[in-house]
């Protein structure tokens, strides 16, 4: 059964609905819209709660989604949105909404859009208060708000500290700068994906480059731009807000440098970003920095108190009962029956017993990169005599003809900026020095897993 009839118009009939479903007290002067776009309660029925006068709304505010969101949706008990690193409770259609605000469009005209979805009046106010709290947050924006420059969310590349995290790692900084004073010459276009405060895409100027364009998905991108007018370069590097793969650029560049490197070191989507800006953002000959990716695998005996703070061990759960007088083997059970992965900076690493060499996962040429999928299986022998209960994944990279960078335990430094994922094995095996055991990798859609001996 349609629940509109043609020819009324819509809102009319809304209100109509509206007040047989739960009469409303609305004040004389007080239209439905008013009284949908005021408050912003979690839940029928509406308490009126009036938004500061900067922030009301009405049926003829332009809005559009804002332009460097950075959104996580969880549904523990009911969808949630974190933007920006701030909660915001979510609604079915939510991704419909943002998708509909691409473009500026009034609340109305966008509300009109989405109507088709909705069944019944209580739907459409539901998602009118909806428009209105993603409205307070900032994600869906009138034409006169600006995001935040910089957010608070500490893990975020629109937020200081990751920023300043890599700019610390001064091995990392530097050894790409080595690189790209080794490749750029005054004849090149570069285009630096990913170009955060904006330290590479200098880089590259300052080595002479023809121009670079110096493209960026997150807030940070706009403070790479003002840092390259107080540089004096903003007639040689043109900031591109954005992620690569949604842009085209005025002309093919000879160079691409890129420091999408995740802390797994495939997490950061340097296959898919690097494999499109192939295709799509550089010449033919091109030259990449980094060149190549390899990924290694090494096992360990990770130390007894470190394993203990990350998972349930049979001995914290012995300890446990001890003090507190409750058995807490479930929770040892329960962790011996899985793998579990960690984050860490390899440097801390450097002391652990190694159980063999470090075994190549994967050896990538980033300029021909076919299989985003990765699946290997090793048979290892090992040097040490122990207990093989992690395995450090860790990259080494060659970014230019004369320069490499490693974050091999042995080689990280203090201030190494990528904390590496460490895999611990649910089920430890005891090794003895010289004897095989078979480690397996696979890296895809849902990400990387690992077993040791099939397990
Ligand atoms: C690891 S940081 C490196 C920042 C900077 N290049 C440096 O070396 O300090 C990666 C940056 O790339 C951005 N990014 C990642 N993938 C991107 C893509 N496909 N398009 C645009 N920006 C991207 C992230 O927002 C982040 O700021």
């Amino acid at each position: 059964m349609c629940f509109w009839r043609p020819g009324i118009c819509f809102w009319r009939q809304l209100r109509s609905r509206c007040t047989k479903l739960r009469p409303l007290k609305l004040c004389p002067t007080e239209t439905l819209w008013q009284r949908a776009l005021s408050g912003s309660p979690s839940r029928w029925p509406w308490r009126l709660r009036r938004a500061p006068k900067a922030m009301i709304l009405t049926r003829h505010t332009p809005l559009q989604r804002a332009p460097d969101l950075e959104i996580e949706l969880t549904a523990v008990t009911e969808i949630e949105l974190i933007v920006n690193g701030e909660c915001v409770r979510g609604h079915p259609l939510t991704l419909a909404v943002l998708d509909t605000f691409s473009t500026r469009k009034t609340v109305e005209q966008g509300l009109e859009e989405l109507r088709p979805r909705l069944k019944g009046a209580r739907a459409w106010l539901e998602l009118t208060q909806h428009v209105t709290e993603l409205y307070r947050a900032g994600v869906l924006q009138g034409p006169d708000q600006q995001t935040p420059i910089l957010n608070s969310h500490s893990g975020w590349f629109g937020a200081a500290p990751v920023h300043i995290r890599m700019l610390n790692d001064r091995a990392r900084t530097a050894t790409f700068q080595q690189a790209i004073r080794e490749t750029v010459t005054p004849e090149d276009v570069v285009v630096d994906i990913g170009t955060g405060t904006g330290v590479l895409a200098v880089t590259a100027a300052l080595a002479g480059a023809k121009h670079v364009y110096a493209i960026e998905s997150s807030t940070m991108g706009r403070l790479a731009q003002q840092a390259f007018a107080v540089n004096g370069l903003s007639d040689r590097i043109t900031l591109v807000p954005g992620r690569s793969e949604q842009i085209d650029l005025p002309e093919k560049a000879d160079i691409l440098v890129s420091e999408i490197i995740g802390n797994d070191p495939l997490d950061e989507e340097i296959l898919e970003t690097t494999d499109d800006a192939v295709k799509r953002l550089l010449k033919p000959n091109a030259r990449l920095i980094p060149e190549s990716l390899s990924i290694y695998g090494l096992p360990v005996c990770g130390p007894a108190d470190w394993l203990q703070a990350h998972i349930f061990t049979r001995a914290s759960a012995a300890q446990w009962q001890a003090w507190y007088e409750m058995d807490f083997s479930v929770l040892a059970e329960a962790s011996h029956q899985q793998n579990h992965s960690v984050l860490t900076n390899t440097y801390d690493t450097r002391d652990w017993l190694r159980l063999s060499e470090p075994v190549l996962l994967a050896e990538l040429d980033l300029k021909s990169v076919e299989h985003k999928q990765i699946e290997m299986s090793a048979q290892v022998t090992a040097i040490n005599t122990g207990v093989l209960n992690s395995v450090i994944v860790f990259f080494e990279t060659k970014l230019s003809k004369s320069v490499q960078l490693s974050i091999h335990p042995s080689k990280a430094t203090a201030g190494n900026s990528w904390a590496s994922k460490i895999w611990i094995a649910g089920d430890p095996v005891t090794l003895a020095a010289g004897e095989p055991f078979k480690m397996s990798y696979a890296y895809g859609d849902k990400g990387s897993s690992f077993e040791i001996n099939g397990r």
